[in-house]
């Protein structure tokens, strides 16, 4: 059987994965790849560190250049994290024709031409299936078996740390905190949480996601991005009583040739396909002309499931051989035209104090109406207090509509705070 030597750049959760992949399906993936793996090296920053996997003495190293000038290593994985030195590593790895298999979607989506182009000019492969929904093939899906398709619209739980905590507020009630320690804990959460909390990691993937199905460059800073911060127990308990849950999902859809990119919170009713993903499960809802409408679910985040993605791609370049394509077709893709948020359509759920006085809702709901902005439903509950909270559900009405209204509501002196406004999807069109 051929040996191949392969080195890691990092070993934290998705590394420890990946190693673990490696030693329990040794047998099963020497056959498919055609190749014994050694893993000959493991970059760390620590490299006193305990670790969770057994890994033969002299293969932990803190020198870089063990790895990046070893010329009998021909595979990198990167799976540190971070632009920096992330980015330089990946980059030294391609020149020096070694394949590069990355899970780091911050780098993928926001350096993404350079690595590209580097992988393109050295005639190596850069994969990186794990760093878009976990252990979800969703990328070689795009690439591969959907390539028969114009994609139309593709909607998604793309963040494994932010899904878990919404199902644990939803379903037990726990409070925010508790579930992000809890989703660090396992594994899931980057880094630094606020990436997955805020939407950024998300947004990452959305570019990326957008960039292959779509056939366009996407700049991260143009998506537009809402985390969860802001989504308190009492709108999950609102969520409950209109017959919806609360999911942080990601969405892209075109529409004469212009794109609408957006990651924010999202009431969903619970018939909804995507309702029932739970903890750190993602789903891709994806429209294609030809397929038609497509979910592909799964886990999106954690050591074996993020490790099968990778060691996937790892056993995809020792299929081809390892082969250095010296004929580079370079596509250069141009960007789309990006929506305005104003200019996208949905249904609101708007939560305010107000003061319990005669008129109030009169007077908030006439500022909705000369808006355009029709209501569904409203709910009050409490009564007799100075302040009370009264919720509204809107028809389908242009965001745009939405923010003029609001501005006028906070106006009004019957009004102490707009607390949340969280969009109503109802379904894949
Ligand atoms: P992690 O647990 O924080 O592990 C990072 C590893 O990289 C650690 O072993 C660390 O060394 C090493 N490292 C970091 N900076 C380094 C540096 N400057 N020099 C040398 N070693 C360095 O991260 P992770 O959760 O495995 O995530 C890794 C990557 O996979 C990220 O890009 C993440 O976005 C992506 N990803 C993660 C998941 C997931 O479920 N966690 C899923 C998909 C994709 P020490 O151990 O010595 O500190
Ligand atoms: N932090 C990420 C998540 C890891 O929670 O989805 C998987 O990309």
């Amino acid at each position: 059987m051929k040996k191949v030597k392969i080195a890691l750049l990092g070993l934290g959760n998705v590394g420890t994965g990946v190693c673990k992949i490696l030693n329990t399906n040794k047998e099963e993936i020497r056959n498919r790849a055609g190749y014994d793996i050694e893993i000959a090296k493991i970059l760390v920053r620590d490299v006193n560190k305990k670790r969770d996997v057994n890994v033969p003495e002299g293969v932990i190293t803190a020198s870089p250049e063990e790895i990046l000038d070893d010329e009998s290593i021909k595979i990198v994985v990167e799976v540190m994290g971070g632009t920096d030195p992330a980015k330089d590593y990946m980059i030294r790895a391609m020149k020096a024709k070694k394949h590069v298999v990355t899970a780091n979607k911050l780098a993928i989506a926001t350096l993404g031409d350079e690595l590209i182009g580097t992988a393109k000019e050295e005639g190596v492969m850069l994969k990186y299936e794990a760093s878009v929904a976990g252990g979800i093939p969703i990328i070689d899906t795009i690439n591969e078996s959907l390539t028969a398709n114009k994609i139309k619209e593709i909607v998604g739980i793309i963040n494994g740390t932010t899904n878990y905590i919404l199902t644990k507020m939803y379903l037990e009630n726990m409070d925010f905190e508790t579930a992000l320690k809890e989703a660090q804990e396992m594994g899931y959460a980057e880094a630094d949480p606020t990436s997955d909390v805020e939407g950024y990691d998300a947004v990452y993937k959305l570019g990326i996601l957008t960039s292959l199905a779509f056939g366009t460059k996407v700049d991260s800073d143009l998506i537009y991005r809402e985390g969860i911060s802001n989504i308190k127990s009492i709108d999950i308990e609102y969520a409950k009583e209109f017959g919806y849950v609360i999911k942080l999902l990601a969405i892209v859809k075109e529409i004469d040739n212009v794109l609408e990119l957006r990651v924010h919170p999202t009431m969903i009713s619970t018939r909804h396909p995507l309702a029932n993903v739970n903890d750190s499960f993602n789903a891709v809802l994806l429209k294609g002309n030809a397929v038609g409408d497509l979910m592909l679910y799964g886990r999106g985040a954690g050591d074996l499931p993020t490790g099968s993605a990778v060691v996937g791609d790892i056993i995809s370049i020792l299929k081809d051989n390892m082969e250095i394509k010296n004929e580079v077709n370079k596509i250069e893709l141009s960007a789309k035209q990006i929506n305005n948020m104003e200019n996208t359509e949905s249904q609101y759920y708007i939560r305010a104090t107000v003061k319990d006085v005669p008129g109030v809702l009169g007077e908030i709901s006439a500022i909705l109406g000369n808006n355009n902005v029709s209501v569904l439903s409203v709910i009050q509950k409490s009564k007799g207090q100075e302040f009370v909270t009264i919720v509204f559900v809107t028809h389908k009405t242009l965001e745009g509509n939405i923010n003029k209204s609001i501005s006028a509501i906070e106006q009004l002196s019957s009004v102490q705070k707009i607390e949340n406004v969280i969009r109503v999807e109802n379904g894949i069109k």
